[in-house]
């Protein structure tokens, strides 16, 4: 079987990282932190994700120009993603996102989109027609629907950060995939439509709808949290690539969850994301 086609539109973020021992409270200072710097954001999270996990990628996306630029692309770079759909800005930042992680690995993050939020329709030239289109909301609704209108295997559109979209995007996509806080943010409005809804509930598992109705659920592996930045990203990737492998929907909920659960063994969001042959020897000890 050939590697599945996956184009990612997306952001790309320089990760600013700073690991403590608590999450400051509003107006709060914490110090003793340790600081590191990664790619990340969460368009080239799933990019590289589906790279690692065995697809062909191409990305395409805003960054701006000089060193923040060469490091978040870097690891996209070095793992072999078709980076040519990126468009780079001189007049504008590459996207940063700060990044405070506490000693149980739950984060919170701040992000300033900078060229993540110039990326236009007309940015959105999708290469050949792809197994899959996977989308984030991290860049302007308008480049999603656009993306949306593009013939592929299948449209996945990961629906975080939550923001407004039109409600045609959750009517007509094929795969949407939440967390609990966003399915709260979308209520009813994404189990409106034929294609298939996936709910990541932390610790408890995923569940995989269609149509409104529940079709498959995983349970959540037991690891060591040590950085869940990147986890909901890996299981994105994951999901998508499985679907596009055929595998059945119980299965393929299965890989996504074994895959996000070892992204949260290891501390930032890619240098964190697994190898395809990593997941398959988790998921063999786990039988
Ligand atoms: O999903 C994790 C990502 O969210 C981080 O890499 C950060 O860049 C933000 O976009």
């Amino acid at each position: 079987m050939s590697a599945p086609s996956i184009t990612v539109v997306g952001s790309v973020n320089l990760d600013l990282v700073a690991s403590a021992e608590k999450l400051p409270a509003p107006g709060e200072t914490v110090t003793g932190a340790s600081f590191t710097q990664h790619p990340g954001g969460k368009g080239a999270n799933q990019a590289l994700a589906a790279r690692r996990l065995g697809a062909d990628v191409a990305m395409i996306a805003r960054t701006g120009e000089g060193p923040n630029r060469d490091a978040a692309l870097a690891l996209l770079k070095e793992d072999g993603i078709d980076l040519s759909g990126i468009v780079s800005d001189p007049d504008q930042q590459t996207g940063v996102a700060l990044i405070a992680v506490d000693a149980a690995g739950e984060n919170q993050i701040v992000v300033a989109s900078g060229a993540n939020g110039d990326l236009s329709p007309g940015d959105v030239k999708v290469p050949g027609r792809p197994d899959a289109i996977l989308c984030q909301l991290e860049v302007p609704a308008a480049c999603v629907m656009a993306a949306s209108r593009t013939p592929c295997g299948l449209f996945a559109v990961n629906l975080a950060p939550a923001g407004p979209v039109p409600v045609s995007l959750l009517e007509t996509a094929d795969l949407l995939i939440v967390n609990e806080g966003e399915a709260e943010f979308y209520g009813d409005g994404i189990h409106r439509g034929p294609g298939m809804v996936a709910l990541t509930l932390g610790g408890q598992g995923a569940v995989l709808y269609r149509a409104g109705k529940e079709i498959a659920r995983a349970p959540a592996f037991t690891v060591p949290v040590i950085d869940t930045t990147g986890a909901g990203d890996t299981f994105c990737a994951a999901l998508v690539l499985a679907l596009c492998e055929g595998l059945e929907e119980g299965d393929a909920l299965r890989f996504a969850s074994a895959a996000s659960a070892l992204a949260v063994t290891k501390p930032g969001a890619q240098p964190s994301l697994p190898w395809r042959d990593e997941v398959d020897a988790f998921l063999k000890a786990q039988d």
